[in-house]
């Protein structure tokens, strides 16, 4: 015990509280190999290797599936199929009971699982599927949204209407008006890891399975169902994902099903590794999307009115469609204020692998819509689109109450979009740069630069208002370490690492003192998916509510124990101050259990404010807004079609950000996603419903070599939440991701240059070589044509 109290305690911190910059928690074992995913954890002896026997039809009957051959093969165990399935044949997240776990009668598209074998080896079990003798009687399949009429009968689920003020009558009484229609192509996850599986069978109905999944409870809840067990049987693990995206939100439902029905059937232990061409096969993607719109407008470029219709790829299922749907009307504003405004979706039935959750969860889909309506606006009327954006973008915080309600009625009231642009700008020297660009395409023949600067605004909450809840488990044992659980899932984006700062926070204690375990529904029940970009708000909120319980029973003990008023109690990097003494952290905590004081706690927290009436169109559906802007420009071979991103500037806000090296990981990482989709990433079906780009030959993400050749990437250093969230920090898990629109749109400028800015490209997206080079030569002809 020190009874000399010593002085400059202010500059004394701990290691690697919150808003510090703290490298990734695995960054070294990421590397170098050490990090434990769920294929290298060793396996229990006599292990069991899943092969899966896919649909060959896109759309069909199933006359007859013979699978002799395939138990006769070498190595193989047993063959499930859906007669196997001791509960519900169903792994459906929406409860509309329309995803089988193994196609039941008939197959709804190209991939489908239809069995799955069960080998000592995972080659015996792939190669065994191939011998199945599957008589199908095939039906008319429908293989995209196109064509979208009739779409009534094509509804996955019930549609969403936003309405505000009088769009129709709008847009007719407008000096100006266009309508279009954009195409928007879909995207595949391409986690590292795959989907994975292994389950362990225990006594009784009890079963463990390890897998790779953004939704522990969930998937827990669908096991269960499809074991026809209760919950508590079944036990879900997870320590991380090598990445998620949003494809292992649902996606990884089915596979966990498999692998805990056969390891019950066979009481051993059963693994399920799709490999990528499996993986991208027979699991969902990013939905693609048709966005029609017409939108009404004055001479100087004010929006005045604006519909919107955008029908969305469901696949053979409900799955997330429906939110999906929900959330691309939620952003059909972007960052702008509409004075009227009708939106529409509609989420159609189709014969493909059905869609699920990406990145940003329809909300860039969303803002790509509200970016065409501004371009085709800006070309109207002749004006850069910057300067449209910022005509038509909501009040600012301080002029709340004008122009600041969303199609959904909530009003915006932390709007910071003006200043993060305007130092954008600056920062990335916009004007000068639009002035030398079109130098440079006056004195160049073929290639032709472009520049485009779009900004994000993105809404923070689940719209399903019970997952905005959080639980964490927090032990501290009797040598003072600490014990951090709580209900996210790691992914790579640094959840764990800032649940543990915000921890280390609480008891003043070194990150180091703080042990990061794998999720689990043993310690933390009835957990939300880790999505929505909600990880760390919603965790790091639980996770502080348990240390601030066990850090009062602390304070109450110690002044009890050195009779002195509680707040005379105070923690200290490492020790805490009990009247004009000092005792370590570890003391302290030695003495409380000794007294046998409770060092664990289990914290919660639910997400204040927010409420959404889907019926009406209206509510609070978000707790806050997250902000951001990008600036790219590209060069463009008008030859060939191929470009280059020459430079990319963004300016992304976290409010206080929690670990700005992590932070700003999400933002680089999210804005090459989202390029990604809208330049080089192509799924591409054939005729057969096949998927024929489903390896990276094929389909192409982006390379080291395609990022920005300058990229200069920052936060804003003054921005905080409006709302008490966890150290007043902002998600930043999506919102970076539509950053890509930038790139989207300086190709469009880069074309748009070959008719001297004329015509608005109207480019599909995604904007591939040979997409911008038809765009060219459409530009050009309609130039020589006059038209
Ligand atoms: N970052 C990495 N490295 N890997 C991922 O899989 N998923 C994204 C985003 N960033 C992802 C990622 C998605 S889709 C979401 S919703 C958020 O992280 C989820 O984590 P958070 O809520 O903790 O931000
Ligand atoms: Mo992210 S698409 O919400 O998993």
């Amino acid at each position: 015990m020190n009874k000399h109290a010593t002085s400059n305690l202010k500059a004394e911190k701990i290691t690697g509280g919150v808003a510090t910059d703290q490298r990734h928690d695995s960054a070294h074992k990421h590397v170098s190999g050490a990090a434990v995913y769920i294929d290298d954890m060793p396996e229990p002896a006599g292990t069991l290797h899943v092969g899966l026997g896919l649909s060959k039809v896109a759309h069909g009957t199933l006359k007859s599936v013979d699978i002799s051959a395939v138990r006769s093969a070498p190595g193989v165990v047993d063959v499930l199929t859906y007669a196997d399935v001791p509960g519900e044949n169903d792994v459906s997240p929406s409860g509309m009971h329309d995803d089988p776990v193994l196609a039941e009668g008939k197959v709804q598209f190209f991939g489908q699982p239809i069995f799955a074998v069960i080998a000592e080896t995972r080659d015996a079990a792939r190669r065994a599927a191939r011998l199945a003798k599957i008589e199908y009687e095939e039906l008319p399949a429908i293989l995209g949204i196109w064509p979208l009429d009739p779409v009534k009968d094509r509804l996955v689920t019930t549609p969403l209407t936003l309405r505000r003020g009088d769009a129709a009558a709008a847009i007719a009484a407008a000096p100006r008006r266009v309508k279009g229609r954009m195409k928007l192509g879909g995207q595949d996850h391409f986690y590292l890891e795959g989907q994975v599986s292994l389950a362990v069978p225990g006594e009784d109905d009890e079963v463990t399975v390890y897998c790779s999944t953004q939704g522990p409870s969930e998937t827990q809840h669908l096991v269960s169902h499809a074991l026809g067990v209760p919950s508590h049987a079944v036990t879900v693990e997870v320590r991380r994902m090598g990445g998620g995206f949003g494809g292992k939100e649902t996606q990884a439902n089915q596979c966990a099903a498999i692998a805990a029905i056969a390891a019950k059937k066979l009481k051993r232990a059963v693994k399920v590794r799709l490999d990528r061409d499996e993986d991208m096969t027979a699991t969902g993607k990013r939905h693609d999307f048709a966005i029609d719109y017409e939108v009404g407008f004055d001479d100087e470029g004010n929006i005045l009115g604006v519909d919107f219709m955008f029908a969305l790829n469901a696949g053979f299922s409900a799955d997330l469609s429906g939110p999906v749907g929900d959330r691309a009307l939620f952003h059909c504003d972007n960052a702008y204020f509409y004075p009227n405004v009708h939106a529409k979706s509609a989420p159609l039935y189709t014969n493909t692998v059905s869609n699920t959750a990406f990145r940003g969860f329809g909300g860039p889909q969303g803002m790509i819509g509200a970016e065409r309506v501004i371009d085709e606006v800006a070309f109207a009327v002749g004006k850069d689109p910057l300067e449209i954006r910022k005509l038509n973008f909501y009040d600012p915080m301080e002029a709340i109450g004008r122009r600041n309600v969303t199609p959904y009625h909530q009003k915006v009231e932390d709007n910071i979009i003006q200043r993060i642009v305007a130092e954008l700008e600056e920062s990335a020297n916009y004007a000068r740069r639009r002035r030398e660009i079109q130098a440079f395409n006056a004195n160049s023949r073929f290639i032709k630069r472009g520049l485009a600067l779009t900004p994000v605004k993105f809404g923070i909450s689940f719209t399903k208002t019970e997952s905005n809840q959080a639980g964490a488990l927090v032990h501290v044992y009797a040598d003072g370490s600490v014990h951090m659980n709580h209900g996210g899932t790691e992914m790579g984006q640094g959840l764990h690492l800032k649940v543990a700062q915000v921890v280390a926070e609480e008891f003043q204690i070194d990150l180091e003192r703080v042990k990061i375990t794998a999720t689990t529904t043993a310690k933390v029940p009835n957990t939300a998916p880790t999505a929505a970009s909600s990880g760390a708000d919603l965790n790091g909120m639980a996770a502080q509510n348990a240390a601030r319980q066990i850090r009062q029973r602390l304070t109450d003990f110690a002044a009890e124990r050195y009779q002195v008023p509680v707040d005379q109690v105070v923690f200290l990097p490492n020790r805490v101050r009990v009247g004009n003494q000092e005792v370590s952290f570890n003391d302290l905590v030695r003495q409380a259990y000794i007294a046998r004081v409770q060092l664990s706690a289990a914290g919660f927290y639910k997400t204040p404010k927010i409420h959404w009436d889907r019926g009406k169109g209206q509510g609070h559906a978000f707790y806050y807004y997250a902000y951001g802007a990008a600036c790219a420009e590209v060069s463009v071979d008008t030859l060939t079609g191929e470009y280059v991103v020459e430079r990319a500037d963004i300016l992304h806000d976290c409010g206080r950000s929690l670990n700005r090296a992590i932070d700003i990981g999400q933002v680089e990482g999210g804005f090459i996603q989202g390029m990604g989709w809208l330049t080089t990433e192509e799924l591409w079906w054939d005729d057969k419903g096949r998927l024929r780009t489903h390896a990276p030959s094929t389909y192409k993400i982006p390379l080291a070599s395609d990022r920005p050749k300058i990229f200069n990437v920052a936060l804003t250093d003054w921005s905080q939440a409006y709302e008490p969230t966890i150290h007043r920090s902002k998600a930043v898990g999506e919102p970076p991701l539509p950053h890509g629109m930038s790139v989207l749109h300086a190709l469009s400028d880069a074309v748009a240059s070959v008719a001297d800015h004329k015509i608005c490209p109207r480019l599909d997206a995604p904007a591939t070589p040979e997409r911008v080079l038809m765009a060219i030569e459409r530009l050009k002809k309609e130039v020589k044509s006059g038209a």
